[in-house]
């Protein structure tokens, strides 16, 4: 066959940039602000639009309110916030609700691919509720405009649908140009059990720590390896929907935010968390699954944090506003006033009310001047002012 050279400068162009596209090559920290900004979106339960009507509003809201409400604070938030990713932690759709599930989804997704804005998505418990299966769900996600998701890594066998990595480099014009320096995992936490001796919900299967292991293995060898070797790991994020078992051992000293019900994690504990401390490059991760919850707590150096729910369909509380969870981390400058490694992740909510209100601002983790990490337990606690609400499980 023959291909002319032009073509095959064309066919090479095509594949670096699909791969560069598929890899999420192009994402990198800010090179004014040293910053990079994700806006976390849990349980939009998205379901038919206009016509879907929403759980647990105030009774003179009621008639008012559709998914139409999610897509505005989607929007508010978006403009508020001018995020750098936008990451959905799974229930994207109710599907039992929904007459049309790819429907479904492009009006769910519609604000961040009408802004143009890079987005990652994982599936909960919900999604493959209607006539599309997890993976058909999955795949429809990976097709859609200015989405990073994948649907699993090439070339490995693995369980489930939607795991994968994304990069995050550093700025342009900087030493660590060509690095990631803050890495994102994504993995399918299931929906329910199929293991018949085991009732409740899925868990993150061995298949998918082997290579989220490798993963990060591979990622913090780069990192540490010429050019411009860096001597500690690049700090990760891990994104999913059911939260793990050990989100339940907090204490009043180590807990901001509210716990207004129980943590529903799979009946069994599938290692994934002795896992992440084992890689130890994973600082925090970050789960929806329980709308009326929406603490951050830390165990041995990760912080595990909720996002509260975010969509008017999905089940909430009567003034208790939907919310999100925004992550920024910043980089360091290095001694030669370039920009370096990250040094912060900090966290904050941020509640669907008149203001936007912003709440719970914490740091998440931090670089230690000796390049050591400090770990901040901010001893801070919270009464929730919105309409009276005290919170129930832990008071001050
Ligand atoms: C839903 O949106 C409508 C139209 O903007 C608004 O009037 C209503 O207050 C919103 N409802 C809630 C519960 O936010
Ligand atoms: C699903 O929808 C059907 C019909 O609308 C309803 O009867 C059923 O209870 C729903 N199931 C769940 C799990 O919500
Ligand atoms: C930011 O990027 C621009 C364009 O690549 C470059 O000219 C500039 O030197 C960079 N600024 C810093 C502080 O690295
Ligand atoms: C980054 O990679 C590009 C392309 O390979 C190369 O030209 C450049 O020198 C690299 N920059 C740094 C700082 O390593
Ligand atoms: C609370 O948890 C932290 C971190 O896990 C631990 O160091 C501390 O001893 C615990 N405090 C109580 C009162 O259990």
């Amino acid at each position: 066959m023959e291909i002319n050279l032009s073509n095959r400068i064309l066919f090479f162009c095509f594949l670096l940039i699909a791969t560069m596209a598929r890899r999420g090559v192009g994402l990198r920290f800010d090179n004014k602000s040293g910053e990079f900004k994700i806006v976390q979106v849990a349980d939009m339960h998205y379901a038919n639009g206009q016509s879907t009507g929403c759980l647990n509003v105030p009774l003179d809201q009621q008639a008012t309110c559709s998914d139409l409400n999610t897509t505005d604070f989607l929007y508010r938030i978006i403009r508020a916030e001018n995020p750098d990713l936008v990451v959905f932690t799974g229930d994207n759709i109710y599907g039992n609700d929904t007459t049309d599930p790819v429907k479904s989804m492009n009006m769910a997704f519609d604000p961040v691919v009408a802004l143009k804005l890079p987005w990652a998505a994982v599936l909960g418990n919900h999604d493959q509720e209607s006539y599309l299966s997890r993976e058909d769900v999955m795949r429809h996600i990976t097709t859609m405009p200015y989405t990073l998701s994948r649907l699993n890594p090439d070339g490995s066998e693995i369980d489930g649908y939607g795991n994968y990595n994304i990069e995050i480099s550093g700025p342009e014009g900087s030493p660590l140009v060509n690095k990631s320096v803050l890495n994102l995992y994504f993995l399918d936490s299931g929906d329910y059990s199929t293991v018949e001796s085991i009732h409740g919900y899925g868990w993150i299967k061995l298949s998918q720590q082997v290579w989220f292991q490798k993963t990060s293995s591979q990622l913090q060898k780069v990192y540490k390896s010429a050019p411009h070797e860096q001597k500690e790991s690049a700090p990760g994020l891990v994104y999913f929907h059911i939260p793990l078992p050990e989100y339940a051992s907090f204490n009043i000293s180590n807990f901001i935010g509210v716990k207004q019900e129980g943590i529903s994690s799979a009946s069994i504990n599938s290692g994934f968390f002795t896992t992440m401390v084992e890689a130890g490059d994973v600082k925090a991760v970050f789960t929806g699954h329980d709308h009326l919850n929406d603490f951050c707590t830390t165990l041995t150096g990760i912080q595990l944090c909720y996002a509260g729910g975010f969509g008017y369909h999905a089940y909430g509380k009567a003034g208790w506003p939907r919310r999100t969870s925004v992550v920024s981390a910043f980089l360091e400058k290095t001694a030669d006033g370039q920009w370096g490694g990250v040094k912060s992740i900090k966290t904050w909510k941020r509640l669907d009310d008149q203001y936007l209100s912003t709440i719970d601002s914490q740091v998440l983790w931090s670089k230690g001047p000796t390049g050591s990490e400090i770990h901040h337990h901010q001893h801070q606690h919270r009464i929730e002012g919105m309409q009276g609400y005290i919170k129930e499980e832990l008071s001050l």
